[in-house]
């Protein structure tokens, strides 16, 4: 019997976007399962708690057999080894992304050989998109309708306020 294709997508999805979501959809046209592994750091100050997060994500896909949804700390693959998988997905965008990207690859694989990064490019209409900007935009009372889900719009607009 094979285990079916599982692979860790992780970020830090404060909040998840629609460019996260389309990815997890690409993702899924290869991979059988994949775990959206939302990080824990306590030493960075986030908007949404890891709990909020995951909680969002999981609404996002409606609970979705195929999507599992979890926070980590500590090393990333530590964490991909303990839930026995080899696979680290990452999105690419601009390629503003590699520098970052391929330094993290490089370490993870410098950690621990057997696990493998996989890059997905992003949809193109998400080349741009970022968390960081869809906060400050909420933040300023700016609409950030059609770049994340509706599930964690409604939660930024909890948080700041109607947006136009
Ligand atoms: O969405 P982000 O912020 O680009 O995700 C970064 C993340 C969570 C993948 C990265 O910070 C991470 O893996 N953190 C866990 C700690 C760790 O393993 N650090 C060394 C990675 S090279």
């Amino acid at each position: 019997m094979h285990d079916k294709p599982l692979a860790i997508y992780p970020g830090s999805f404060d909040p998840f976007t629609l460019g996260h979501k389309d990815l997890v959809e690409r993702g899924l046209a290869v991979f059988d399962r994949l775990v959206v592994a939302v990080v824990d750091n306590p030493q960075k100050t986030s908007l949404f708690t890891s709990e909020e997060r995951v909680q969002m994500i999981r609404e996002a896909f409606d609970y979705d057999p195929r999507v599992r949804v979890e926070a980590f700390d500590g090393l990333l693959v530590d964490y991909v080894k303990a839930i026995g998988a080899r696979v680290i997905l990452r999105g690419l965008r601009a390629v503003s992304d590699f520098e970052y990207e391929f330094q993290m690859a490089q370490m993870n694989r410098q950690l621990e050989d057997s696990i493998e990064t996989f890059f997905m490019m992003t949809g193109q209409n998400f080349f741009y998109l970022n968390s960081r900007l869809v906060k400050e935009v909420a933040r300023l009372g700016g609409s950030v309708r059609g770049l994340v889900p509706d599930n964690v719009l409604a939660r930024l607009e909890e948080k700041f306020g109607v947006n136009r």
